[in-house]
């Protein structure tokens, strides 16, 4: 049974073609950076717009949603498990979407990816809290995260962070501050504040559905 769920997902994994570029050095030491696998964007996407980037994109609702809004923009989304980021890139491709390309592996591999200093955005949606403190280390705002944000960012470029999780988003503006970021826009309600253009994900739904408020924050380096 579980032979024949793996076979259908590489098929479906091989259906979506070039829309998924594979991160594959889940064996590596995520310290250890090379360069020999950087992508070269503008062929990439086949011309020069500005590239963001979203991290841990679940099932590509938010990323398919902003690429169609800003069709200007081209889009990267990174997902490290397989049976979701198969279903963003079916809809990305369902949509006919040209301005979005799919990373599935883990964001610790980034730098190995992405060149430096090539991204006007990062998102960071309803990112797994990990709330046993042993595991603080792989929440995505942890600073082993954020240097390597830092180094694909450009000079000023924001971050954007929403989450349902209050002690997670305590820890980010923690980390954020720590590390040097400037934070603006925080909101502890997003949906009862007069914020303009918010893209609802999946998980935000369905958190939002239970009544539980929507954390949000930018960040930024000075
Ligand atoms: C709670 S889901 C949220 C999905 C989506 N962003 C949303 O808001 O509906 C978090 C996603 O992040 C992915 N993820 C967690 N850690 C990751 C990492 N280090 N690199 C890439 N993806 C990661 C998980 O596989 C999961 O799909």
């Amino acid at each position: 049974m579980r032979m024949r769920r793996k076979k259908h997902l590489e098929e479906r994994l091989a259906e979506c073609g070039d829309m998924i570029i594979y991160m594959d050095r889940e064996d590596r030491n995520y310290q250890v950076k090379d360069t020999e696998n950087i992508l070269d964007l503008t062929s990439l996407f086949g011309n020069d717009a500005p590239v963001e980037l979203e991290i841990g994109c679940g099932k590509g609702q938010f990323i398919c949603e902003l690429a169609q809004r800003c069709p200007e923009v081209n889009f990267l989304a990174v997902e490290k498990a397989s049976n979701v980021i198969v279903d963003a890139a079916k809809k990305a491709i369902s949509l006919g979407l040209k301005n979005v390309r799919f990373l599935r592996g883990g964001a610790e591999y980034l730098e190995s990816y992405i060149p430096a200093e090539s991204i006007g955005r990062i998102y960071l949606n309803f990112s797994c809290p990990f709330p046993k403190k042993s595991y603080a280390s792989h929440r995505l705002t942890h600073r082993r995260f954020l240097e390597i944000y830092d180094v694909l960012l450009k000079p000023h470029a924001e971050i954007h962070q929403k989450t349902d999780n209050r002690n997670f988003f305590e820890f980010s503006l923690e980390e954020f501050s720590d590390c040097g970021w400037t934070l603006k826009n925080i909101s502890l309600d997003l949906h009862a504040s007069d914020f303009e253009g918010n893209i609802v994900t999946e998980y935000e739904q369905r958190f939002s559905e239970q009544g539980f408020p929507i954390y949000r924050l930018e960040a930024y380096r000075k």
